[in-house]
């Protein structure tokens, strides 16, 4: 990488000091924000209005956070006609988002509330949403030093859609590539999670972003559905579900761009995501890191652990260990500093985990899960489980929450577990435990994704360190927070010329 990419000096941003009594109350005031944020559609002419809808706390659907208005199709078309990229000189795109990254840092504590109140998050995944949203505005604006206008086109009008998982740091995240790029940017973040983004839209707007090159698309899949199919529409940046990515590949795949190319897809989606653990795994680091991997966001992260695989000679001994770590986690509403696993996001998401669970149950898997604690009822809670399973087809495909199957293998047999997993067509993040070098060179040799961690925990891949993303159905395109990001979203040379 080159060394000057966050600006001449490698860092990345501030967290906070739980240990301060002063933050404390400042984490106390953050939630308790009483007035509802209101997310609207932000075209380049203005914000919209239209149908309120609510947006309530996946930890206690009581608590409504705020109201969203969707946008209609014609505001959809609207917004392609209106989008223009930004033509100011790459210096000044990166002097602004670096502006923007330094506002957001400043205002780390009053974003915190709405991300745990909207996603259900706990405190501490909301401060790395913030400093990871910091820290992509940053790294992408230090991508386009040595640009210039006249070498680096942009592509045009470029769609950004995003998760409701990261609802912070990927929605931030895919805006500031393409942003940095020059492009015009409608973003269309995730149902679920309107609020935040319409606080970082806001915020990118304040830092000096024209309002043409960054419109705001609040509404669901149709609106998403829509955009993409526009024919302004030069690029897609996508994450969430692989199924999503194919339905956006299949309608881009119709049409061409202006210099005879298919429009760009940038596609991250979803794993089956695995760790090996050999006899020689120091157990206590292994439980530590298998847990965070599995349970940390409940599980909602694209990078956590779904299947542990165990060498049969220690499985005895390091099963018991894992539900003893489980039942130290605390489970409950993320209001409270000590919760570790909060909410699923929906009552949808729940539903599906749960006949997961039962179905798993019904073929004689071994299920172990945590008790719920307390009053839990008026939120969405899935208690962090364990389920032995025989083969990875076992599963249905990514179960997308706090569920951590462990499967037992012989020494022998280490590869072609792991060239199950390679079957199942995903290739995202891999983790191996191991003191023996030759294991773990064999285990990550033979595993195709995309990130792999060895004797640590798999989540939290760090903007500039650590380039995230896979391949096959996790995902097409270069790795977010890489350096490769930003050049993707540039006009190539055309491969048609006008006569
Ligand atoms: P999703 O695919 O349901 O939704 C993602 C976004 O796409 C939302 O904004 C949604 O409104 C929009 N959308 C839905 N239908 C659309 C359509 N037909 N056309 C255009 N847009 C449409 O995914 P989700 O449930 O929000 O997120 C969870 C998934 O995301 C998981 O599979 C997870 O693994 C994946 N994910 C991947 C990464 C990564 O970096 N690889 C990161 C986070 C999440
Ligand atoms: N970048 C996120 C992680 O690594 C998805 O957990």
């Amino acid at each position: 990488l080159p060394p000057d990419l966050f600006g001449g000096v490698r860092k990345n941003s501030r967290g906070l000091d739980l240990a301060s009594e002063q933050v404390l109350a400042g984490l106390a005031a953050t939630l308790q924000q009483g007035q509802p944020v209101a997310a609207v559609p932000v075209l380049a002419d203005g914000p919209r209005n239209g149908e309120v809808l609510p947006i309530t706390n996946p930890a206690d659907r009581r608590d409504l956070v705020g109201t969203v208005v969707e946008a209609s199709p014609d505001l959809v078309d609207a917004a392609c006609l209106q989008a223009k990229p930004w033509q100011e000189p790459p210096a000044v795109r990166a002097e602004t988002l670096r502006r923007a990254a330094d506002l957001m840092e400043t205002r780390l504590e009053p974003l915190l509330g709405p991300i745990v109140r909207e996603a259900g998050k706990t405190f501490g995944n909301a401060v790395g949403e913030v400093r990871e949203a910091v820290d992509f505005l940053r790294y992408y604006a230090g991508c386009v030093k040595g640009f210039s206008n006249d070498t680096h086109k942009p592509l045009g009008v470029v769609a950004c859609i995003s998760p409701w998982n990261f609802p912070l740091s990927i929605f931030t995240g895919q805006i500031a590539g393409a942003l940095a790029a020059g492009n015009a940017v409608i973003a269309k973040p995730a149902e679920e999670t309107p609020l935040i983004a319409s606080l970082a839209v806001a915020l990118l707007h304040e830092a000096g972003v024209p309002r043409a090159a960054l419109q705001l698309l609040t509404g669901d899949g149709k609106v998403g559905g829509r955009l993409v199919a526009n024919p302004a529409i030069a690029g897609v940046v996508f994450t969430g579900s692989t199924e999503v990515a194919r339905s956006i590949n299949r309608a881009l795949s119709r049409r061409l761009n202006a210099d005879g190319r298919p429009p760009v897809l940038i596609a991250e989606t979803g794993g089956q995501n695995a760790m090996v653990a050999d006899s020689s795994a120091l157990p206590e680091q292994l439980v530590l890191d298998a847990v965070t991997s599995a349970f940390d966001s409940a599980g909602q992260r694209c990078s956590a652990l779904r299947v542990l695989c165990l060498q049969d000679d220690i499985a005895d001994r390091v099963v018991p260990m894992l539900k003893g770590a489980m039942g130290e986690l605390g489970l409950g509403n993320p209001d409270r500093l000590s919760v570790d696993v909060g909410p699923v996001i929906s009552a949808g998401a729940q539903a599906g985990l749960n006949a997961h669970i039962e179905r798993m149950r019904a073929a004689g898997h071994d299920v172990h899960q945590m008790a719920l604690p307390e009053p839990t009822q008026q939120g969405t809670f899935v208690p962090p489980t364990l389920i032995e399973i025989d083969a990875v087809s076992d599963l249905p495909g990514e179960v997308f929450g706090p569920v951590l199957h462990v499967l037992r293998y012989r020494r022998e047999d280490m590869e072609a577990v792991v060239r199950a997993v390679n079957a199942t067509g995903f290739g995202l993040t891999f983790g191996v435990h191991s003191r023996i070098d030759e294991t773990i060179e064999r285990a990550t040799a033979a595993s195709a994704a995309g990130n792999q961690y060895v004797n640590r925990n798999m989540i939290g891949a760090v903007v500039g360190v650590q380039p995230f993303g896979g391949h096959g159905l996790s995902g097409t395109g270069p790795k977010a927070g890489g350096p490769l990001y930003v050049h993707r979203l540039l006009a190539q040379r055309p491969l048609v010329t006008s006569p």
